[in-house]
């Protein structure tokens, strides 16, 4: 893949900027040496922003990237880099006015990836491209049930709070860690939270690669045969490729079955979603989606070939907001992106790909 950075900043300084989760605060540590010159300062917004604003000029762009970075605890090391960021930054705030004018169903908003290219996202968020064609022919049998005009499982108290995957393309195991939850939580009336490092670690003899990407249908495979998942607090998350430490002890949930979705079958999806339970399923991210803040997301980009599947989601429910049919969707990239941590995908066109590769397991 081509990078492209018109900076001497390295590749892994800038990846190290990151901010994920816990690493502002490694970066408020001793890392910051006192000639730096935007060191970290300890009275305020106010101080922060005029260093800042040293370096980027006193723009009004200028002080809406001084409040992201603090608001996002973004503390860039070199003046070059800081200089970097606020470029890309302006970048991004034209994709956004530019969407947002354009009348379409959703609103774009600066995030916490707002300082970020769109191929820095990409390598650091998404999986490659993976291979669905195993779920050609689904085995989800349509009963004749009246499916609702609406669903929201979270209302039913089974979906489990919004993770955050960090800089690990492991999309597909909190996909699966997702459907799980909701599938324990719905037989067993109690709520877990199981482990997506188990699958980062353990899964690759089922075509799974780690923090470079997988499926949900074989990750449910793999604990199918393996024999359990282990819970989150048994076997944690760290957001790096590691050695296998599955010692099946801590299993939280054993898988018995798993339902593929016929390729592109938007109704069974929507029947699988409507009368059985959370359903994991993948789609293509295009450029402007890392900054989604709400509506309903629509695209006419986004290709729907199998290949272009990038991001494994959950498909939580589904309904209709002015007169557009939507997917509500469970992302893994914190509870502050988007819609507290949801989307809402276009219905009914296949729209990125969303039913290419859909499955939900089976617990009990
Ligand atoms: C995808 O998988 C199918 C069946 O496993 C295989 O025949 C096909 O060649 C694969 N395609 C790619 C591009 O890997
Ligand atoms: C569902 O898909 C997975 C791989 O994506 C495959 O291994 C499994 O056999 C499929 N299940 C059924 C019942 O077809």
């Amino acid at each position: 893949m081509a990078m492209k950075f018109r900076s001497s900043v390295s590749f892994l300084a800038l990846l190290s900027l990151v901010l994920v989760c816990c690493s502002a605060a490694v970066y408020a540590g001793s890392a910051f040496e006192d000639e730096n010159p935007i060191r970290l300062v300890s009275d305020g917004f106010k101080d922060f922003q005029s260093s800042l604003l040293r370096i980027v000029g006193d723009t009004r762009h200028a002080i809406s990237f001084a409040r992201f970075a603090w608001r996002y605890e973004k503390r860039y090391e070199t003046v070059d880099e800081t200089k970097l960021r606020f470029r890309i930054f302006r970048e991004n705030l034209d994709l956004i006015r530019s969407t947002n004018r354009k009348g379409l169903p959703y609103t774009l908003a600066v995030n916490e990836f707002a300082d970020l290219t769109w191929e820095e996202f990409r390598t650091q968020k998404l999986g490659a491209a993976q291979n669905c064609s195993a779920t050609t022919k689904g085995n989800h049998i349509i009963s004749d049930v009246d499916l609702p005009d609406l669903k929201d499982w979270r209302v039913e108290g089974i979906v489990s709070p919004v993770k955050n995957q960090g800089h690990c393309g492991s999309c597909w195991t909190f996909s699966t860690t997702g459907a799980l939850e909701a599938a324990y939580t719905q037989a067993f009336g109690k709520s877990i939270s199981l482990s997506e490092q188990q699958l980062v670690d353990c899964a690759g003899s089922f075509n799974n690669f780690g923090c470079r990407g997988g499926l949900p249908s074989q990750a449910f495979e793999y604990i199918k045969y393996n024999g359990g998942l282990d819970t989150e607090e048994a076997y944690p998350y760290t957001a790096a490729d590691g050695v296998c430490k599955y010692t099946s002890e801590n299993v939280g949930v054993k898988v018995f079955d798993s339902v593929n979705i016929t390729m592109g079958a938007e109704d069974e999806l929507q029947h699988a979603v409507g009368a059985v339970r959370p359903v994991s399923i993948a789609f293509e991210v295009v450029k402007e989606f890392r900054l989604y803040s709400k509506g309903v997301f629509t695209s006419t980009t986004c290709g729907s070939t199998p290949m272009d599947v990038n991001h494994a989601v959950l498909a939580v429910g589904y309904g209709v907001e002015n007169d557009v049919p939507y997917w509500l969707v469970k992302n893994s990239w914190g509870a502050s992106w988007g819609d507290s941590g949801y989307f809402k995908m276009e219905m009914g066109k296949n729209m990125c790909g969303i039913a290419t590769c859909a499955s939900y397991p089976v617990v009990a």
